[in-house]
C-alpha cells in the first residue's frame, strides 16, 4: 500500500496507516527477532521496529549508528505498559540505508559524551551537534529568537538589520577586530547601537538581532569572540521607562516560551527546576552594590597601575575590599548574582568606566551614567543598557574626552542635529540569555559554532 511520507513531529494524525519516514539511527538495540531503532530526523525520535525477517530480506548492509536510513511501515500506539517518543512506534515493512556509517569502531559513536576533553569536543562540534542536549540546545534557541520578535512585534517595535562591516566603534576601541576594506581600514560591528538610534526619526522603536565581535583576549565561560546581539533602541523614553521595558521583553518572552508545549518541554528538559522570574527586577545602584559586595565579604585582586594583579610571596593575587570607582568584576558579580538568586538590575555605573556616548546624571561630584547592566543568577550580566546623550554639545565634549575623531561618527552625531530626543536602548547576548534559560555552563554551548580566542574552526 501506499505511504505517506511524513516529518517525525507530524506523525500523530498518521497513525494506523503506512508511513515513510527518513532520518538517522539514533539508537539501536538488537534482540534476537527484533531489532529496535531509535530514529532521529531533528523534529523528533521515533521508535521503529524491524523484525529480523525485514531486517534480512531488503539490504545486506548492516545498521549501525549515524547512518542515514529510511523506513515503511504501519505506526501504531505504543502497546500499553510501554513508552515511546509520542506515543507511537512504526512496525518497518521495508527500509533502506541511504549512507552508512561506520558504527561502534568510531570515536564519535562510540567514545563521544559530554565528559571528553573539551577541545575533542570543539573539534567535534559537528558530530556533537547531533547529541540529544546540543540539538535541544540549538532547537530552543531558535523558538527563543521566534518569542522575542513576538514580543517586539506586540509593542509595535520594528526589526531591522545594520551592517556588520562598519568604520566606527562602540565599546572602545581595544577589542575592535579590523580589516582592509577595499583599502580603508574597517572592523567588524561591537554593537548595532549607533545604527539603530539614527532608526529612531525614520522607523521609531527598533531592534536588530545581529552578530557582534570582541578580540577580547578573555577565556571564560561567557565570552565569545563572534555572539548574536538582540539590541533595541526606544525614542522619548525615561531611563526609569528603560528599565520596565527590559524587564517586559524578557518576561513577555519567557512567557510566550514556557505557554509553548515544545519550547515548554525543551525548558523543562534543559533545566528542570527553571522558575519564570516575576516583576518587578530587584533594583540597587552602583554605589549601594559596592556596600553589598563589602558586606558580604566579596574582595577583588588587587591591581597595580598596569591592571596586573599584584601577588603575596607565594604568588597568591591579594585580596582587597570594593571601592567606589572599581569596576565589579565577573567573578564579584557572580558571585553577587548567586547570592541574591534572582535578577537585579545594577544601575547608575561611574562615567569613567562606561562607554562615551551615556547619558550623565546631572549633579555635583564624580560623573555618574544613566546605564544599567542586568545580572542573572549562573551567568551574570546578560544585558547592557543606557539612556544616550542626546545632546549635541555634550556629544562632542564625549568624543572629545574619549579621544575619538568624530569626523567618521558624522552620520550619528547628526542625529543630535536633526530633532533630537531623549532616548535609549540596550544590547542582549543571546548566548548569555540561553546559557541562563537553560541553566548550561558556558556560553559555547548556546550557539551553533562558538568562536573564541584562536578557534573558528569548524
Ligand atoms: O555591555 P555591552 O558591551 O553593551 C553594548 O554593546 C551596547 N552598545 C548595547 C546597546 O546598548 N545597544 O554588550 C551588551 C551585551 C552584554 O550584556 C552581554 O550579554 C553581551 O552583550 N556580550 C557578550 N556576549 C558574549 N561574548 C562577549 N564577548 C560579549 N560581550 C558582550
Ligand atoms: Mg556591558
Amino acid at each position: 500500500p501506499k505511504a505517506t511520507k511524513a516529518k517525525i513531529v507530524s506523525l500523530t494524525p498518521l497513525r494506523g496507516s503506512r508511513v515513510r519516514v527518513s532520518g538517522w539511527v539514533h539508537r539501536l538495540r538488537d534482540q534476537k527477532d527484533l531489532i529496535f531503532v531509535v530514529l532521529r530526523d531533528g523534529t523528533g525520535y521515533l521508535q521503529t521496529i524491524l523484525s529480523s525477517r525485514v531486517a534480512k530480506t531488503f539490504n545486506a548492509l548492516t545498521l549501525t549508528l549515524e547512518s542515514s536510513i529510511e523506513v515503511f511501515g504501519t505506526l501504531q500506539a505504543v502497546p500499553e505498559g510501554k513508552t515511546a517518543p509520542g506515543g507511537h512506534e512504526l512496525i518497518v515493512d521495508y527500509w533502506q540505508v541511504l549512507g552508512s556509517a561506520p558504527g561502534n569502531e568510531d570515536a564519535f559513536t562510540n567514545r563521544l559524551n559530554e565528559k571528553s576533553d573539551p577541545s575533542i569536543l570543539a573539534d567535534l562540534r559537528h558530530l556533537v551537534l547531533r547529541g540529544e542536549t546540543s540539538s535541544s540546545v540549538l532547537r530552543l534557541r531558535a523558538a527563543l529568537l521566534s518569542a522575542f520578535r513576538a514580543s517586539y512585534g506586540a509593542h509595535d517595535i520594528l526589526e531591522v538589520t545594520p551592517p556588520c562591516m562598519v568604520q566606527t566603534q562602540v565599546e572602545g576601541g581595544a577589542t575592535l577586530f579590523k580589516f582592509d576594506y577595499y583599502g580603508q581600514p574597517a572592523f567588524l560591528t561591537q554593537s548595532s547601537q549607533l545604527y539603530l538610534e539614527t532608526c529612531l526619526p525614520a522607523l521609531g522603536d527598533v531592534f536588530c538581532v545581529q552578530e557582534s565581535f570582541r578580540a577580547e583576549n578573555s577565556h571564560t565561560r561567557r565570552h565569545l569572540s563572534e555572539y548574536t546581539h538582540l539590541e533595541a533602541e526606544l525614542a522619548f523614553v525615561t531611563f526609569d521607562d528603560l528599565m520596565t521595558h527590559i524587564e517586559a521583553i524578557i518576561c513577555e518572552t519567557v512567557d510566550k516560551l514556557l505557554a509553548d508545549p515544545a519550547s515548554a518541554a525543551l525548558i523543562k528538559q534543559l533545566n528542570p527546576n527553571f522558575t519564570p522570574p516575576s516583576r518587578p527586577f530587584l533594583r540597587i545602584s552602583y554605589v549601594d552594590a559596592i556596600d553589598w559586595l563589602n558586606e558580604h565579604g566579596i574582595q577583588h585582586e588587587k591591581e597595580d597601575a598596569e591592571g596586573n594583579a599584584v601577588r603575596d610571596a607565594d604568588g597568591r593575587p591579594i585580596m582587597v575590599d570594593h571601592a567606589v570607582g572599581d569596576d565589579i568584576a565577573e567573578a564579584a558579580e557572580r558571585q553577587m548574582t548567586d547570592i541574591i538568586g534572582k535578577p537585579v538590575f545594577l544601575h547608575g555605573f561611574p562615567a569613567e568606566l562606561k562607554a562615551f556616548y551615556m547619558k550623565k546624571i546631572k549633579g555635583e561630584g564624580p560623573a555618574y551614567t544613566e546605564s544599567c547592566d542586568l545580572l542573572m543568577p549562573n551567568v551574570g550580566e546578560i544585558v547592557g543598557g543606557s539612556m544616550r546623550i542626546s545632546d549635541m554639545e555634550e556629544l562632542l565634549a564625549a568624543y572629545k574626552r574619549e579621544g575619538i575623531d568624530p569626523t567618521p561618527y558624522y552620520w550619528f552625531t547628526d542625529q543630535r542635529k536633526y530633532g533630537t530626543c531623549e532616548h535609549g536602548g540596550y544590547g542582549l547576548g543571546v548566548e548569555r540569555f540561553l546559557a541562563w534559560l537553560a541553566n548550561r555552563y558556558t556560553v559555547r554551548e548556546c550557539t551553533l559554532y562558538p568562536r573564541w580566542p584562536n578557534r573558528a574552526t569548524p
